[in-house]
């Protein structure tokens, strides 16, 4: 799959906005703070419906317009796909596909799929569970649109159940009325753990294989869901079984915090080198691999599951890797739209020999 153009109108800095895109390499060279993370965050925006720097819609507006506009064509192996996104201060932003309009933008899946490689990402290491789970279901959600679905009636439901541990209602009353939303999250909240549990399972194995050939076999990777409830040698039934035990032994606890202890929306992805936590001792640059393995092990799960591979956004990423790993993940570039962004112009000597288009960014501006 790749991107063929992308039309911004006030989207950030950028006024307005015409770009035809090569189907191999694109990259954008400019100085600091002149559109580079911007360009990529719009194209993130049309494969996932958001971005992935803010949950603010409002703050993507150009900061003296009211509204913005993305447009992308894109080519799904050989589906042509027009995506329009058009955000308005105050109001839900509303997603196009070939001119039809999607009732929720959580709904929408454009058929494109994208993986982004920025130094943020080493959050997925160094943050906590919250953002390590919001990287997981982005990730989970770009291959299953029924996850995300998933996703948001679980915390719908989650909202509805603290709401009502927290209420002024007698206990009995508030456990008669426990025992639907319980059900709901047990079933919902069973889904939730399996898509999880067989998404990580995919990206340790291939995670570890990549990770073995960038550290030169000196270094074993391996990922780990953790999950409070027990998920190992248990069926569907038998899981969502468990859940609603667990949920009825915490009650009296949850009754105290107005929380909810047991379920998915306490997980988390424990990260190992060597067997140890990455998170407590890994260096910079081990972080820096153990991001990159991960995320090319996305693309080869995307590549997989929908049978081409996805566009690979890579956010000012050349200048903190070695020679090694920057040969490395040259070589994964063949068969992949890729989108560069680099403060200068020496990532172009890294790459010579390969089909690309070279483009230039000042003040919200590209030139060719
Ligand atoms: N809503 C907005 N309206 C106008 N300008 C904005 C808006 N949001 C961000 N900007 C500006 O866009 C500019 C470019 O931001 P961007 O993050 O794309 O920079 P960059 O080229 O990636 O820089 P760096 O190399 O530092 O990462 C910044 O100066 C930022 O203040
Ligand atoms: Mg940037």
């Amino acid at each position: 799959m790749n991107i063929e153009t992308i039309r911004l109108i006030n989207f950030r800095n950028y006024e307005s906005l015409n770009v035809d895109l090569n189907k191999n390499m694109n990259i954008f060279i400019g100085k600091i703070a002149q559109g580079k993370t911007n360009l990529l965050e719009s194209i993130y925006m049309c494969a996932t419906g958001r971005s992935f720097r803010t949950n603010r819609d409002k703050e993507i507006i150009n900061l003296k317009k009211n509204q913005a506009y993305i447009g992308a064509n894109v080519k799904i192996g050989s589906i042509q796909k027009f995506i329009e996104i058009k955000m308005e201060r105050n109001k839900q932003k509303r997603i196009r596909v070939n001119k039809v309009e999607l009732n929720n933008f959580r709904e929408l899946n454009s058929g494109l799929n994208v993986v982004v490689f920025s130094p943020d990402d080493l959050k997925l290491i160094k943050d906590g569970p919250i953002e390590r789970r919001s990287i997981l279901d982005t990730s989970i959600s770009q291959l299953k649109p029924i996850y995300k679905h998933n996703i948001n009636r679980y915390n719908k439901v989650l909202y509805q159940r603290n709401n009502l541990l927290k209420s002024k209602k007698s206990k009995n009353e508030i456990l008669n009325l426990l025992e639907i939303f319980d059900m709901q999250l047990a079933r919902i909240g069973t889904e939730i753990i399996l898509y999880r549990k067989h998404f990580i399972e995919e990206l340790s194995k291939l995670a570890e294989e990549i990770h073995n050939k960038l550290t030169q076999y000196k270094e074993t990777l391996s990922l780990e869901y953790i999950s409070n409830i027990d998920y190992n040698n248990k069926n569907k039934i038998e899981l969502e079984k468990n859940f609603l035990i667990l949920l009825k032994s915490t009650v009296n606890k949850d009754l105290i915090t107005g929380t909810t202890e047991i379920g998915p929306h306490r997980d988390d992805m424990v990260i190992k080198i060597n067997n140890i936590d990455a998170r407590s001792f890994a260096s910079q640059g081990q972080q820096r691999t153990v991001v990159l393995s991960i995320k090319l092990s996305e693309v080869e799960i995307i590549k997989t599951d929908r049978g081409m591979y996805p566009v690979l956004l890579l956010d000012d990423v050349f200048s903190e890797l070695d020679e090694e790993r920057r040969k490395y993940l040259t070589m994964s570039f063949n068969q992949t739209q890729t989108i560069i962004t680099s403060t200068d112009t020496l990532t172009l000597n890294e790459i010579s020999s390969i089909d690309k288009s070279v483009f230039y960014i000042k003040d919200g501006k590209v030139l060719k």
